[in-house]
């Protein structure tokens, strides 16, 4: 059962993103000048790590596996894999949006801050959904062969940002995301 307190660590530190995204979108409604590689370097995150990572191992193992032990899931399986792809195409917007700002200036703010926090809010309430219904079932139905199989893809590759066995490559990416998010979220500098 160790996937399921891995798979709520990395909900955490979703949480910690999110939070981090809607702050800013914040400071720059008061007012405030973006640091936009401070914005691609979240995103960067978003890619890498629940796209790549944290949706995929719950698609491959969680979810088949308490289907097959709860065929009563199956509506519920359904709508959180749909709810993975709608991740996608909600994050995909944002992306350009981002990057509609960063070109064209002020005018694109609100469509940017729109699809931020639309994407924000759906990602809090997918990871919800698991918790509160997925995760109970999976602890009432899952055997301990199933749980060795899943324990098992979750350790291979713990959250690369958050987790103990960073690799190269993120632990550079996640310091320097530290160092860029402003204060009070990181190291960064306030935007003026
Ligand atoms: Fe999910
Ligand atoms: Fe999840």
């Amino acid at each position: 059962m160790r996937a399921l307190t891995i798979i709520k660590s990395e909900h955490q530190n979703l949480a910690a993103v999110l939070y981090s995204m809607e702050h800013l979108i914040g400071e720059i409604d008061n007012g405030k000048h973006p640091d936009f590689a401070v914005f691609h370097g979240l995103f960067t995150y978003i890619d890498r790590f629940l796209d790549e990572y944290h949706h995929p191992k719950e698609n491959r193992y969680l979810f088949p596996a308490v289907l097959a032990r709860a065929p009563d899931t199956t509506d519920l399986i359904q709508e959180l894999g749909r709810q993975h792809s709608e991740g996608e195409t909600l994050f995909v917007e944002m992306l350009k949006a981002l990057s509609a700002y960063e070109f064209s200036g002020a005018s694109e703010f609100p469509q940017f801050r729109d699809s931020l926090l639309k994407y924000t809010a759906f990602e809090r309430h997918h990871a919800l959904l698991e918790e509160n219904e997925l995760l109970p079932r999976a602890r009432e139905v899952l055997e301990a062969s199933d749980w060795e199989t899943i324990d098992a893809a979750f350790g291979e590759n713990q959250d690369p940002m958050f987790g103990d066995q960073w690799d190269s490559e993120f632990s550079a990416l996640f310091a320097r995301l530290v160092n860029s998010l402003p204060t009070p979220l990181g190291l960064g500098d306030a935007w003026k």
